[in-house]
């Protein structure tokens, strides 16, 4: 599949058919992901594929938890169970790919304040993050998978991390439902090109 056409029939996919993804198809996403680009070449990544049910399963209950324990004082229960619905929708999946954002060094550490240089620059090492991420969506797309982006389950970050094992200073960055689409997903609206695009000449 050339790259136009797998950016062009990506859509988040939040219903997966129960058929397992293959440890192969897991590690060939991974592997691309891992040729982002990257602040500095750091890699500043690790990618935990669980497809075990009961984990995801326990997981996903460690979300529903928490959203519960923050929207309770706020007396607004439609937002929370929108947020609790778009949080847990990997709870179904057949896999996730859980990604861990880890330490990196930029060549400007070597004169700047670390914290600085991250604050400067917004964050290269979540910026780098995205750039895997979107491999492994449209990879998964290539390969007949599709996929969803999460970052709702990070309501549950410490909690998330001490069940996985992610140690410090590794964090939770984000995670990846990936399956096959059960049914067509959704295709969002997008703004045309005349509102994105200034040309500077
Ligand atoms: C940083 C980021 C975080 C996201 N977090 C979630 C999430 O927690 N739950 C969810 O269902 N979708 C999540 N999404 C998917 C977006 O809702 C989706 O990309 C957007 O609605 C556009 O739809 P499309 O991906 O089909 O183009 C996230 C996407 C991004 C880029």
């Amino acid at each position: 599949m050339d790259v136009k056409t797998a950016i062009e029939q990506r859509h988040s996919v939040r219903k997966f058919k129960s058929t397992p993804v293959p440890v192969e198809v897991l590690r060939e996403l991974v592997r691309r992901a891992g040729l982002a680009p990257s602040v500095n070449n750091a890699q500043p990544w690790q990618f935990i594929a669980v497809t075990n049910k009961s984990l995801i399963g326990k997981m996903a209950g460690i979300v529903h938890e928490k959203i519960h324990k923050v929207f309770e004082k706020t007396g607004k229960d439609n937002v929370m169970k929108t947020v609790e619905h778009f949080s847990t929708i990997f709870e179904n999946a057949p896999a996730l790919i859980v990604v861990a954002n880890t330490p990196y060094k930029a060549i400007a550490d070597a004169a700047l304040n670390h914290d600085d240089i991250n604050a400067m620059r917004q964050h290269p090492d979540i910026q780098s993050i995205g750039a895997a991420i979107e491999n492994i969506l449209l990879s998964a797309v290539d390969l007949g998978y599709g996929g969803c982006w999460l970052s709702g389950l990070l309501v549950a970050q410490k909690e998330l991390e001490e069940l996985l094992d992610i140690q410090a200073p590794a964090e939770l960055a984000a995670a990846v439902a990936v399956g096959e689409p059960e049914g067509q997903p959704k295709s969002r609206d997008k703004k045309s090109i005349d509102e994105i695009f200034t040309l500077i000449e």
